[in-house]
């Protein structure tokens, strides 16, 4: 019997929900991979919970002031970190700190905000190469849509030419409301804030940060390019009128917000902005707050993928849907 010690880092929506899903897939982890999962440490900013034993459902909300930190989840003895605090890309901090120092140990880690992978994606994969760690990262990269697995792994067998997607809930669902149901830009973002899934700074979704972020790591970690935000032409949609909704309307086009990469002679073009769709095109027919990534590859055609879930499970899910990849890693290397 294996044993795999996780600590989790954030203890917000994301954090919380797969601190439950976690512990209550403990017969799963067994029976497919032959591993007892124990949960050894949880922190936020400035409290957090240790128990080598293993932290059970009730203990979540007994959190001690003073327990957070680097060397805290060090301490903990967890082999696996799930990274799932704030995120901000303009200084990779505070998932960085953890990041770095898990992987550094050789420690794995599943990380699931995105400000550390833009901001120091080059060191990051550095130290998975030099420690020999994973760095799983399916919950930054759109969480349940599955974006990564498919340049990792399905789509392998070809070289991505084009990649476009819509990877932001909020914005697609701000699109999709004004167009479909003819509501205002603020109605419709505070519909996105109140289902939980647009950002505490809605900025992020609407001026197209988040989605800049997802096409950036998805850019650097699933096609091995090395691109940096200034590399970027970034459009959001604060800027769009129910005037210019409606003039699409009667000209049978569909807006989303797109990120989009296409590789040319001499680089790549990575984008983000409004693209308008026939009604027939699949991306045209992705609703509310569903994403989608359209693949191009040169050997093995074009694929689309269209999904979501409900926040914070379907995220969560995402993040230990790569604890699994890593628990049957393990197996597979026998005892
Ligand atoms: N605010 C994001 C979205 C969720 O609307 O897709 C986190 O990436």
């Amino acid at each position: 019997m294996r044993v795999a010690k996780v600590a989790i880092a954030g203890v917000g929506g994301v954090g919380r929900a797969t601190a439950m899903l976690l512990l209550s897939r403990s017969a799963r982890y067994l029976r497919l991979y032959r591993t007892e999962v124990r949960l050894v440490a949880v922190c936020g900013s400035r409290s957090g919970l240790c128990d080598p034993r293993g932290i059970e459902p009730g203990q979540l909300d007994t959190l001690e002031p003073g327990l957070s930190g680097p060397e805290f989840m060090t301490a903990s003895g967890a082999d696996i970190l799930i990274e799932a605090g704030p995120s901000d890309f303009r200084t990779g901090r505070p998932g960085l700190d953890y990041i770095r120092s898990a992987l550094a140990d050789g420690r794995d880690a599943i990380v699931v905000s995105k400000g550390a992978l833009v901001h120091s994606g080059r060191e990051l994969r550095d130290l998975t190469r030099i420690s020999g760690a994973n760095l799983k990262i399916s919950g930054a990269t759109a969480g349940a849509l599955p974006t990564i697995d498919l340049v990792e792994h399905s789509l392998l067998g070809g070289t991505v030419l084009r990649l476009e997607g819509i990877l932001n809930a909020t914005t697609n669902y701000l699109l999709d409301a004004m167009t479909a149901r003819g509501i205002g830009f603020d109605e419709a973002l505070q519909e996105a804030q109140a289902g939980g899934f647009a950002e505490s700074d809605p900025r992020n979704d609407t001026e197209g940060w988040d989605t800049a972020s997802k096409l950036l790591i998805l850019a650097n970690f699933g096609l091995g390019l090395d691109l940096t935000m200034d590399d970027l032409v970034v459009q959001g949609i604060q800027s769009v009128t129910g005037e210019q909704i409606a003039a699409l309307r009667t000209e049978n086009l569909v807006p989303k917000l797109i990120g989009s990469l296409v590789r040319e002679s001499g680089g790549v073009r990575a984008e983000v902005g409004i693209r308008t769709y026939s009604p027939a095109d699949p991306l045209a027919l992705v609703r509310g707050k569903n994403k989608a990534v359209r693949i191009i590859t040169d050997a093995m055609g074009e694929t689309v993928a269209i999904g979501s879930g409900t926040e914070p499970l379907a995220t969560s899910a995402a993040a230990l849907k790569d604890l699994e990849h890593i628990l049957a890693a393990r197996s597979a290397k026998g005892p």
